[in-house]
């Protein structure tokens, strides 16, 4: 494999860091404070193509590889993870999974508009009773005359309060994993945001229970096979990972970036603290932590690009970037002492944002398990 950036991903970096310096940066602590939705972030990225990075320009998207939506994810979050999550949501849990089972009229219908940033996307697989062992879930869906009837309750469904679609799953049978995959419209009957949630981190980016109370949708709003909707939740999650791992990515190397900007600056006992070898070792472990979690974040991806199942390779980047990154941002409250526990410097906010790549898109005992079972051959 090849890890020399083309000159679609160096444009693609150097574009979306421009935007996130510009646009996203100076509002991110007026939204961490407020918990309110940056409209204006997703229009302006939704105008970008950002929303559909790697969907065909036939489709309403950007048309660029899968690196090229690493990439953006990365630089996103390098900005905020809020925006990040935003994005990484419309590309990897809606864009892809309606590219990939949507019929020609379901592309036409949904992906167009949230892959041309005109609409926002949402996934809701996530229970009240099951968030890792996913496939215990209760919502259920039947199917009468021309209508499928959902009845339940999903959690931390993100962006789902402005989504105007959401792909969302239902048990369709009595086995464990039969569960179908649906196309739902926020405006169907029956469908109601019940909850927002106040977080520790990503305070910007929406996250919100929902009711589905007889929620009517259309017959032709299945997606994929009926009863095989397991299966392409985990299959998304094997492209929403890459998402995730590159979200990490971003809020490690702001993390990285800041402290040598602050240990170049800060003196203490006479010099520079970026003169103590506690603080260059420090920063060294961050610099190469986040240097392998890029490799396996591309890997991942470019294995998305050349057509090759990659559960294995997206669970092991998205473990070890969630992971780096939360030593990256743990050493960065170190470097910057008093400093970085107050919220004038912004590791106190990469602090709490880092936290939940570690969980949501699969936590890392689930990862850990997903590598085990690949590693046993099972
Ligand atoms: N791709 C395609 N199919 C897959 C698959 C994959 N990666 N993984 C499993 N499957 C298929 C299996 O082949 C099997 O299919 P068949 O019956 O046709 O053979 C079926 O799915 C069942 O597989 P398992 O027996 O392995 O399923 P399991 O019940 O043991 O669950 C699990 C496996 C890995 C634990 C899974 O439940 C899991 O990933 N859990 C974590 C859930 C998760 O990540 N949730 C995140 C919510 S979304 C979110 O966080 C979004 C957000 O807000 C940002």
């Amino acid at each position: 494999m090849d890890f020399a950036p083309t000159e679609a991903q160096e444009i693609t970096r150097k574009s979306v860091r421009s935007f996130a310096e510009q646009e996203i940066v100076p509002q991110s602590r007026a939204f961490d404070e407020s918990q309110e939705f940056p409209q204006a972030w997703a229009k302006k990225m939704g105008e970008l193509g950002l929303f559909g990075v790697f969907v065909p320009e036939k489709y309403g998207g950007s048309g660029l590889d899968t690196v090229c939506y690493a990439i953006t994810i990365e630089e996103l979050s390098r900005g905020d993870a809020s925006a990040g999550v935003i994005a990484a949501v419309c590309n990897g849990l809606v864009c892809e999974p309606l590219l990939r089972y949507g019929t020609e009229e379901q592309k036409r219908k949904y992906l167009r508009p949230v892959a041309r940033g005109e609409w926002i996307g949402a996934y809701a697989l996530t229970e009240p009773g099951s968030g890792s062992d996913a496939a215990a879930m209760r919502t259920t869906a039947e199917l009468k005359g021309d209508h499928w009837i959902l009845n339940g309750t999903k959690s931390f469904a993100t962006n789902a309060s402005v989504a105007k679609v959401v792909i969302g799953y239902a048990r369709t049978g009595r086995q464990k994993h039969e569960i179908s995959a649906f196309i739902i419209p926020t405006d169907a009957d029956g469908f109601s945001v019940l909850k927002k949630e106040d977080k520790m981190g990503i305070r910007a980016s929406d996250t919100v229970s929902l009711g589905f109370d007889g929620m009517k949708i259309p017959k032709e709003n299945l997606l994929g096979e009926l009863h095989k909707g397991f299966n392409i939740a985990m299959a998304t999650l094997d492209g929403g990972r890459i998402g995730i791992a590159a979200q990490a990515l971003g809020i490690a190397q702001r993390a990285l970036d800041e402290s040598t900007k602050y240990a170049k600056e800060r003196e203490a006992f006479g010099q520079k603290i970026a003169d103590f070898q506690a603080i260059q070792w420090k920063l060294a472990d961050m610099a190469t932590e986040i240097e392998a979690a890029r490799l396996l974040t591309y890997r991942a991806a470019q294995m998305e690009d050349l057509g090759r199942r990659h559960t294995y390779e997206s669970s092991v980047a998205k473990l070890f970037a969630s992971e780096a990154a939360h030593r990256a941002v743990d050493a960065a409250v170190q470097i910057h002492g008093g400093y970085g526990f107050i919220k004038d410097y912004v590791v106190e906010k990469l602090y709490r944002d880092q936290r939940v790549t570690e969980i949501y898109e699969g936590t890392s005992e689930i990862q850990r398990m997903v590598i085990a079972r690949a590693v046993l051959g099972k």
